[in-house]
């Protein structure tokens, strides 16, 4: 038992997460009973926020299926949550100290396993952290997962991470995770929607993202969206937008591997470098 923690870009804080709990597939049991009344708060008042922030702005997907993740006015217990979402989609949550690495990541998620932090950030950080977090990880993926073309499109983007391991290309397919399960729009009936869990489990990039004159929005194009760059800690400057889930799954069945070896030859876009035409 116990694993090495893990860092993703650079930081000089170690991990919060405790990885000697960590298995040799790097879950763990959620902790219930390491939660004080403080974290429980601190989970019902961020969901209480949240909730009120998504009309007009989140997916109808995401807030149709957000009741399913069951208790709002306290940490939601793994398996409940999973006697629900294995009926409606064969996925199930599996508790994580923090981030893992890139193959036990892609492995569970190839299993169709959605590894969940399982601690939960401290009151004076409510309005920003860093790493994920339960609220991060719950609130944000978990309530697609009981849509079947998003949750098959998850399933398959873990076998291609496996894949993309072996052809050195886990950068470039990366990006195309980060610009759409955390931080994609979708192009609804009632108007430009967010489905990404970056946004949809942040209070300010929420609006920023659908109504910000500000950032730039590309339609989704797998090329343009591997070689886009994108930070961590701010705002994200470019978006890229879906019709439906059909044609973000449909665009992603194709075999990758010619498209990057094409894409090693060809420059980067920097974050928030402009298209002519915007979406
Ligand atoms: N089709 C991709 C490949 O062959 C895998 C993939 C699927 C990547 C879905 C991202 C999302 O590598
Ligand atoms: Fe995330």
């Amino acid at each position: 038992m116990g694993q090495a923690p893990v860092v993703y870009g650079q930081s000089n804080r170690p991990p919060r997460g405790d990885y000697s709990r960590a298995s040799a597939d790097y879950t763990c049991p959620q902790n219930y009973a390491s939660y004080t009344e403080a974290d429980h708060d601190t989970y019902r008042r961020l969901y209480e926020r949240q909730c009120a922030l998504l009309p007009g702005l989140a997916s109808q997907a995401f807030i149709d299926a957000l009741p399913l993740l069951g208790a709002r006015d306290r940490i939601p217990r793994f398996e409940e949550v999973n006697e629900r979402l294995y009926q409606a989609t064969g996925w199930e949550l599996v508790g994580v100290p923090g981030l893992i690495p890139e193959v036990p990541f892609f492995t569970l998620l190839a299993n169709r396993k959605f590894p969940v932090t399982d601690w939960i950030r401290k009151p004076e950080e409510f309005e920003y952290i860093v790493e994920p977090d339960i609220f991060h990880d719950l609130f944000g993926h978990v309530p697609l997962l009981f849509n079947p073309v998003f949750a098959d499109y998850v399933q398959r983007y873990g076998q291609g991470g496996l894949k993309a391991e072996g052809l050195g290309a886990c950068e470039m397919l990366s990006r195309l995770y980060w610009y759409t399960i955390e931080f994609g729009l979708i192009r609804e009936p009632a108007g430009l929607r967010a489905y990404g869990a970056g946004i949809l489990s942040s209070s300010g990039e929420l609006a920023h993202s659908v109504r910000s004159p500000e950032p730039q929005r590309l339609p989704l194009q797998l090329e343009r969206t591997m070689r886009t760059r994108y930070k961590i800690d701010t705002y994200q400057q470019t978006y890229f937008v879906i019709d439906s889930f059909e044609q973000l799954f449909d665009m992603t069945a194709a075999d990758f591997a010619p498209i990057y070896e094409r894409l090693r030859g060809l420059p980067e876009f920097a974050a928030d470098e402009r298209d002519a035409v915007a979406a």
